[in-house]
């Protein structure tokens, strides 16, 4: 007897976009009591990028869209799913998704946005996942995007230093195969807790002071909370596939933290070498920090076709995740 085919959701596309202006570490130290030293030795980061005026969330997303869908091999029109991962929309409403469907010009088919902070993309990618298998659409770009630099306290040295702005994009095909071994989204796990809003959130919103408000963190508890539960979530999509992490090719982490990085991968037993890092390069771009370093894996010719590649972020909720997906 045959089998019966299996519906994957399939990478097929990636692209990035910075904003203009970089920050570097020593122009950080003009504007706060800090240093390049401090900031490399604590978190791994030299530079970030900041959005200028005319620089938004949508902006930076539909220029990442672009390149995914050009990676493609697609046009704007193929795409009937955008699910865009933000903590930093343009406006409270409509959805930053749909500024990004109209500039695409691919109207008509579903948009929306997702709030979990640093683990949007996870997020994103699991609802675009589901979306796809249960037929509901069939190609689907999952982006992240954020203008973290407008909700920065810019006085306060234990926060501003870490963050930066940016966006990634990809996009996905639902295909149908027999073979276990075909591409697609394998295995993901979402989690959040409620209790520790108060380690990480943004003092500021419609509803409570009316204002958009600036994010305030407790650095050292949330770097213990992240490392636990980013060991446990890669542990949970490993058992789930029944593969082990000598198995994965690469891990794509979101990236916080440099030091959050190398206790994960210790804590898993993988190598340095397979974890893809742009921390030094773009710092903590949130909700679009895991489609840049993987569109940036990908470009740069590590990440292969039939290779397993690992995702995973945590952030304010708390929220966390991962997914693994065979390119
Ligand atoms: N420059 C110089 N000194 C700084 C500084 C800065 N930018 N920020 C803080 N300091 C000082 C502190 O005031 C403190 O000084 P004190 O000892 O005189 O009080 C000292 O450096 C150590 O601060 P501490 O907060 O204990 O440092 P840390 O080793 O915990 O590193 C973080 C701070 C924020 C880098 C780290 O906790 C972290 O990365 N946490 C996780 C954050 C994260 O991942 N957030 C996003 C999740 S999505």
């Amino acid at each position: 007897m045959s089998q019966a085919p299996i519906r994957r959701s399939v990478l097929v596309g990636t692209g990035a976009a910075l904003p203009r202006r970089a920050v570097p570490n020593d122009e950080m130290a003009k504007m706060v009591d800090t240093s390049d030293e401090w900031i490399v030795a604590r978190t791994g980061i030299r530079n970030r990028y900041i959005a200028g005026p005319d620089e938004t969330t949508s902006s930076l997303a539909t220029a990442a869209a672009r390149q995914a869908i050009e990676a493609a091999k697609l046009n704007p029109t193929d795409i009937d799913l955008i699910v865009l991962a933000t903590a930093t929309p343009d406006q409270t409403f409509p959805a930053t998704a749909t500024i990004v469907q109209h500039e695409l010009g691919c109207h008509g088919g579903i948009a929306f946005d997702v709030a979990a902070v640093c683990s949007g993309f996870l997020y994103a990618l699991g609802v675009a996942d589901s979306m796809l298998r249960s037929g509901m659409a069939r190609r689907a770009l999952v982006i992240g995007s954020e203008t973290f630099s407008r909700i920065l306290d810019w006085e306060d040295r234990t926060t501003c230093v870490l963050f930066g702005d940016g966006a990634g994009a990809i996009v996905l095909e639902a295909r149908e195969s027999t073979d276990p071994d075909a591409p697609g989204i394998l295995a993901s796990k979402l989690h959040a807790d409620g209790a520790h809003n108060q380690l990480l959130y943004v003092d500021g919103g419609p509803s409570t002071t009316g204002t958009v408000g600036k994010l305030r963190m407790t650095g050292k508890e949330v770097f213990r909370h992240a490392v636990t539960n980013l060991a446990d979530v890669l542990r949970e999509v490993l058992d789930q596939t029944g593969l082990t992490s000598a198995d994965i090719d690469w891990v794509v982490p979101h990236q916080a933290n440099q030091r959050i990085l190398d206790a994960t991968a210790r804590k898993l037993n993988l190598p340095a070498e397979k974890v893809v890092v742009t921390i030094d390069r773009h710092a903590n771009t949130s909700a679009a920090s895991v489609p840049l370093a993987l569109d940036t894996a990908v470009r740069d010719g590590r990440i292969k076709p039939g290779q397993l590649v690992m995702l995973e972020a945590m952030g304010g909720g708390f929220t966390w995740g991962a997914s693994l997906i065979r390119i």
